[in-house]
């Protein structure tokens, strides 16, 4: 017995081959009764069937091993079950016959409301409060619902049969074979699916409405919704069509089930869950509004239904071997996204887009307390905590790097074996690089293991040595400091010219280059770029006279959208490391004053908020100046976009104004406040004025609150009607991401309590969170006030939000202790590495603010840079 407890992975004398899985949910009672016959193959000698399960009540009586071709039934002598190690352990008195029997468990549990295992989750018909059950097993909870083997490697195929009430809608993996309806019960058989993990099961039982397509192959699909809200589910029913079509010739395997369903959940806690042939979402990330959502939200909708997708095939047809390669699963999702994504939306430009991906995992690896994107997993708690922005951003930006190493069509067909040879199947990251180097010829596996087994990315220095190029890798920290890794970097640079282009690995820490073909002069527009189109995971420093020559690129438009990001991206993360003035930053950020496209303003624009954070801190003298120059460096594109759509005007420009208006707010631009005043009042009078579409509320109601203060509530309790009235989750959203931007402190206090009051489900807590930078002290007051009770509240992923959201905006020295003292005894698996983290942050902009502190010309620069005449 001792010997199964403590253990990472469950023994392997015993595996299951197909469950025939029966559950009845009581949704008044929010109770679940359920048996399950497990077909075990017995492989090796045993007295003992150890599986998972948690939180459940086992009816001892009920369980029994059958084993093959004998009439004789064993018992179980004892029935364990540890909920610290989430195991049963069965000891029958003698050694169990090899090969496969039949081992039947009878169970009763609870629908608990922490969005995990089988849970209920609250709507309203008619007016009405109703629960209606879900599932949600990724990644550790089927254990929860059913005893089962919980791992992704032990797959078994299902049989599941539900008794629900007869007036209701009842959904799994696969087609309904059979419903019988007995009085005010129905009895549902599903058909039995192939092969699959545990965590991908799935059942949803409430009242839905639905819209229907098909496939040109005959995949039945249907996105189901709220009663009366059918309409919202059509785009995503149309990009889930498009999606399939693609991956289908992508991957060169049809999708492997005969139907596809989506529904929205509307207590949910991560964004999506692709369990096969039933996926479940957010309300936010599928249903669209024509009338209410903005463009933001259909992208949103578009790459989530896009990534849940992907899964079908990388995930679920193919499985990650253990947790250690979740990455396998969310970074190649989340890549694959993208290029399913560019494929029905090419205006989009989502390419550009992914730049961001790139940039938060490059923010999230250059902490010294990161992981490697393989990581070790040893117990089911530390699951959770890497689904990260390693796993998923680090994870789709190498791919990225080694895609456009590789050439994308090698890439596919290389990738398309490996799912053939893997499927139906586990794979690890080595078998995926074997693939890619069996269909490359190239070194794969050497390559890919410097970025997925060791954490953090390298630097790469550049400096011009007569005619030569130098390049120098060291690994980068946003501390300031060095590390010691070492990568193999697919190093590409080009010279004045896209056209003159030059590529190599750099394998060594040193390296020189000849670039004589370049005829690199001293002529300014002879610019040097490294890692074009920013396809590689490393950043760039360039020497003085070679960031001289960008700038000029820059302002002379001769580079393009992705390398300007490159540039702009790298220069800030390089401050922030203390490797470049605050005042050589600005100076290039001056340079991007007529930039016209999305991503790189939109990534302009979150550099001057943590910008103006950071300064508001070293230098409060100096806000003025710091607000009236990035209010100049975004008048250009606010006066081109304007406050109203043009007609047929681009999804990017619906994006931007958005994005541009609610900076300017923050940072108190009297025209735009004013004129955001005006809509908003127009608004409440008339929830449909053209004088305030969706893409440019978030703007206004951000505007509003920045006048809101104790003495004068009107703009909050406005905002709180709308709350209120409106259905559209994603509205509420908006209105949640905005509250917390008052300056007044006291205002930010009321708006955390309603983040935890019933008017708010628990998974949107967290968007209350992001505080202006006047509240962040009330925001950690009220952190240590309420923690007990939000820890008991957020289980899960949720929680590290919490901690991350309010402890990294500090910058200073006896705040990283207070938060140290504060969870010294408050600290628990579940967010250890984060709180890590968030400290460290803390630290970087503590070191940060004393360095700008020494910036003796920052006054003198910034007077200019504000008052500077264009
Ligand atoms: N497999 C995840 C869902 C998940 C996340 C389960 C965390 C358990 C813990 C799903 O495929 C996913 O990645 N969802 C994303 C949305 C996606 C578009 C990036 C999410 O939930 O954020
Ligand atoms: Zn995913």
């Amino acid at each position: 017995m001792e010997q199964f407890k403590k253990q990472p992975r469950l023994p392997k004398f015993a595996v299951p081959k197909r469950y025939d899985l029966r559950l009845k949910p009581d949704l008044s009672a929010c109770k679940f009764t359920g048996s399950v016959s497990i077909d075990v193959d017995v492989v090796a000698d045993t007295r003992f069937i150890v599986l998972n399960a948690a939180e459940l009540s086992i009816n001892t009586g009920s369980v029994s091993f059958s084993p093959p071709n004998s009439s004789k039934v064993f018992e179980p002598s004892k029935v364990d079950l540890v909920e610290e190690d989430e195991i049963l352990v069965l000891d029958f008195a003698d050694t169990l016959p090899l090969g496969v029997g039949v081992l039947a468990i009878g169970f009763e549990g609870t629908l608990n409301e922490k969005m995990k295992g089988f849970y209920r989750s609250v709507y309203e018909h008619n007016g009405e409060k109703k629960n209606m059950a879900v599932t949600q097993f990724e990644p550790a909870d089927a254990r929860r619902c059913f005893p089962c083997w919980d791992e992704p490697a032990c797959k078994a195929t299902f049989k599941i049969t539900l008794d629900v009430p007869s007036e209701l809608v009842a959904l799994s993996n696969m087609p309904v074979i059979e419903e019988k309806v007995n009085g005010p019960l129905k009895t549902i058989s599903y058909q039995e699916s192939p092969v699959m993990s545990t965590y991908l099961v799935a059942i949803v039982v409430g009242l839905f409405d639905y819209v229907e397509d098909h496939t040109p192959d005959g995949v039945k699909v249907r996105v189901y919704c709220q009663v009366g809200k059918a309409n919202q589910g059509k785009f995503a029913l149309e990009v889930a069509v498009g999606t399939l079509g693609l991956y289908k010739d992508y991957f060169a395997v049809p999708y492997p089930l005969p139907k596809l369903d989506m529904i929205a959940i509307p207590d949910f806690s991560s964004g999506a869950m692709e369990n096969y042939g039933l996926v479940t979402y957010r309300e936010t990330l599928l249903l669209f509004d024509e009338q209410h959502s903005a463009a933001s939200n259909k992208q949103g909708v578009a790459t989530v239904v896009a990534h849940e997708l992907a899964h079908q095939w990388f995930g679920n047809l193919v499985t990650m071997e253990w947790w250690t390669d979740l990455w396998l699963n969310e970074g190649f999702a989340t890549w694959v996204s993208y290029l399913a994504t560019d494929s029905l939306f090419p205006e989009w430009k989502i390419w550009t887009q992914f730049l961001d991906e790139t940039t938060n995992g490059l923010t999230l690896d250059g902490l010294a307390e990161s992981h490697p994107i393989e990581v070790e997993v040893n117990h089911a708690a530390e699951i959770d905590e890497i689904f990260d922005d390693i796993s998923y951003s680090k994870g789709a930006s190498v791919i990225r790097m080694l895609q456009s190493y590789l050439g994308v069509e090698c890439f596919q067909k290389s990738l398309a074996s490996y799912i053939k040879k893997h499927a139906y199947s586990n794979a690890k990251t080595e078998d995926l690089w074997a693939a890619l180097e069996e269909g490359s010829g190239e070194p794969v596996t050497k390559l890919m293991n410097t970025w997925t087994k060791q954490m953090g990315y390298p630097v790469v220095s550049v400096k011009v040595k007569d005619q030569k190029l130098e390049f120098e890798q060291s690994q980068f920290f946003s501390s300031g400091s060095h590390g010691d890794g070492q990568w193999v970097i697919p190093i590409t640079l080009c010279c004045g010219s896209y056209e003159k282009k030059k590529s190599f690995l750099l394998q060594t820490k040193l390296e020189t280059q000849d670039v004589k073909e370049f005829s690199f002069d001293s002529n300014k527009s002879s610019w040097i770029k490294l890692n074009v189109d920013q396809t590689g995971f490393y950043r760039v420093k360039y020497d003085e006279e070679l960031a001289a020559r960008l700038r000029y690129a820059i302002e002379n438009k001769l580079l393009t959208g992705t390398d300007r990001f490159g540039i702009l991206d790298d220069s800030f993360a390089l401050c922030m490391a203390r490797q470049l003035p605050l005042t050589s930053l600005l100076a290039l950020m001056a340079a991007y004053r007529e930039e016209h496209e999305y991503t790189v303003l939109s990534n302009l624009i979150s550099i001057t908020r943590k910008v103006g954070r950071i300064a508001a801190d070293a230098r409060p003298d100096l806000m003025d100046n710091i607000n009236q120059f990035f209010i100049n460096l975004f008048q250009y594109s606010a006066e081109k976009l304007g406050w109203d759509a043009k007609q047929g005007e681009s999804h990017l420009d619906a994006m931007l104004r958005g994005e541009i208006l609610t900076a300017l707010a923050v940072f108190g631009h009297k025209e735009t406040l004013n004129e955001a005043s005006r809509r908003f009042d127009a608004f409440l009078n008339n929830r449909n004025t053209p004088l305030l579409p969706p893409d440019i509320r978030k703007a206004a109601y951000v505007a509003v609150m920045q006048s809101v203060t104790s003495s004068n509530r009107t703009g909050f309790e406005s905002l709180l009607r709308v709350y209120r009235e409106t259905d559209l989750s994603q509205e509420k959203i908006r209105i949640l991401g905005s509250l917390s931007s008052s300056p007044d402190p006291t205002i930010v206090l009321e708006v955390l309590k309603f983040s935890l009051s019933p008017e708010v489900r628990s998974q949107d807590a967290i968007y209350g969170l992001r505080v202006s930078k006047e509240g962040r002290e009330v925001a950690w007051t009220w952190l240590k006030d309420n923690w007990d009770y939000i820890e008991k509240t957020f289980g899960g992923f949720l929680i590290s939000r919490f901690v991350s959201e309010v402890v990294s905006p500090f910058a200073s020295f006896e705040k990283v202790k207070e938060v140290e003292e504060f969870f010294a005894s408050r600290e628990t698996p579940a967010i250890a590495r984060t709180l890590k983290q968030s400290i460290e942050r803390v630290n970087i902009n503590a070191n940060w603010v004393k360095s700008i502190q020494g910036e003796k010309n920052l006054g003198e620069a910034l007077q200019e840079l504000a008052y500077r005449k264009y």
